[in-house]
């Protein structure tokens, strides 16, 4: 049946949401009374920290709390972030022209392309990634995206070499979703350098910096210069996916572009969630590292990595032991949607590869997102390889 109202031609381009298409292909096994073990969106399962919840409510109860923030954020979360880079990163930013808090990370990395990039210019989107840089970002902006595929041969990491030089934006994001890969800042040094050379814009995503594991530590794009600019979020360090919450940090001219558009798109974040914020990077010590009751929930998310890539292994799949994310990355020796829509059959909701690129076929993502019994479980109903 045709609609009544015709979408866009340019929200006709984006092809559907890929959880959308999972859930429609879960809910009829749902249907049938199977109890789905859900490995699909990255969404913790584990709860926010109490003081950083207990501080929002404090907060909302405060009438000035309950207007209209800025389009860059409040000046005392602005601070925050600051410090964070300082006791995190040892990078200096100013608070004043160098951070806009967003809504989300989302927001910013779709709203930076619709600040600097005009028709027609070429967008850089790694393959696989995260499906905004191809999708919003690139198809509402009228950009050319040019997708270059990341390598298993060069650790998923991209490779400069096979980057346009004519682009004006380039999303990068280690620790990578979807496939677990890290770097360190000796590659980004070269990333950046590549990037002033070819006057690229770099937009880095680390939404992942603290989601890390085995003693590794991610770095910050601004340790190279401040020439980029890096999307931080709070959604996955500290369970806060629901508050939409997340920040943008770096180059100033970057960051001015971002909170003009910002200011006739959206009002800024809500100003009592922005004070949880704050609450939440107040639990980083003075030397960076996170305070027990956010480590606790990162700790419990490498454990369940181990417990889920060890069963893999032993089911007979090849897969690495991410250092970063909570995702879980592998071949799975068929078609990405062949083994998904098996799995589904079996009870077990898997992200296809080829969700995040065409570039994947063949590989399978899994968020740790269940405790260990109920991965324990999901194994046994997958079975060995080619079972
Ligand atoms: C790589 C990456 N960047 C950014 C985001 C957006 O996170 P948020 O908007 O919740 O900060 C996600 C969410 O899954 C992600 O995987």
């Amino acid at each position: 049946m045709g609609s009544k109202f015709k979408q866009a031609e340019r929200l006709q381009k984006l092809p559907p949401y890929l959880f959308v298409r999972l859930e429609q292909l879960a809910a009829k096994k749902k249907a049938e009374g199977v109890k789905m073990i859900d490995f699909g969106i990255g969404d913790p399962d584990l709860p926010c920290p109490g003081e950083i919840v207990r501080a929002m409510k404090k907060a909302a109860d405060v009438n000035g709390n309950q207007k209209y923030s800025s389009s860059q954020g409040e000046k005392d979360l602005r601070d925050a972030v600051a410090e964070y880079y300082r006791k995190r990163f040892n990078v200096k930013v100013n608070p004043d022209t160098e951070v806009c808090i967003t809504i989300g990370s989302k927001e910013g990395i779709f709203n930076i392309a619709q600040a600097f990039v005009n028709d027609g210019e070429k967008i850089i989107a790694p393959s696989p990634g995260y499906p905004v840089y191809s999708g919003a970002a690139s198809i509402f902006n009228n950009a050319v995206c040019d997708k270059v595929a990341l390598e298993p041969e060069n650790g998923w990491l991209l490779n400069m070499d096979d980057c346009p030089t004519d682009a004006r934006l380039m999303y990068l994001n280690y620790p990578n979703n979807p496939t677990g890969a890290t770097c360190d800042v000796k590659y980004l040094k070269g990333v950046s350098k590549w990037a002033r050379r070819n006057k690229t814009i770099l937009a880095y995503d680390n939404a992942y910096c603290e989601m890390t594991y085995d003693g590794y530590k991610a770095p910050s794009i601004l340790e190279t210069g401040k020439d980029a600019v890096e999307f931080g979020s709070f959604s996955k360090t500290f369970c806060m996916t629901g508050f939409r919450l997340g920040f943008a940090v770096g180059n100033e001219d970057l960051v001015a572009g971002l909170i003009k558009c910002k200011g006739q798109v959206d009002s800024g974040a809500p100003i009592f969630v922005q004070k949880a914020a704050i609450a939440a990077l107040h639990m980083y010590t003075d030397d960076g590292d996170l305070k027990a009751a956010v480590r606790g929930n990162i700790d419990e998310f490498g454990e369940r990595r181990k417990v889920l890539v060890e069963g893999l292994r032993e089911l007979g799949y090849e897969c690495e032991m991410p250092k970063g994310t909570f995702y879980v990355w592998f071949d799975c020796g068929k078609t990405s949607m062949e083994f998904t829509q098996e799995m589904i059959g079996r009870g077990v909701i898997v992200t296809p590869g080829t969700g995040f690129g065409e570039t994947c076929e063949g590989y399978i993502r899994m968020a740790v997102t269940k405790p260990a019994d109920q991965i324990q479980a999901a194994l046994k109903r997958m079975g060995k390889k080619n079972d």
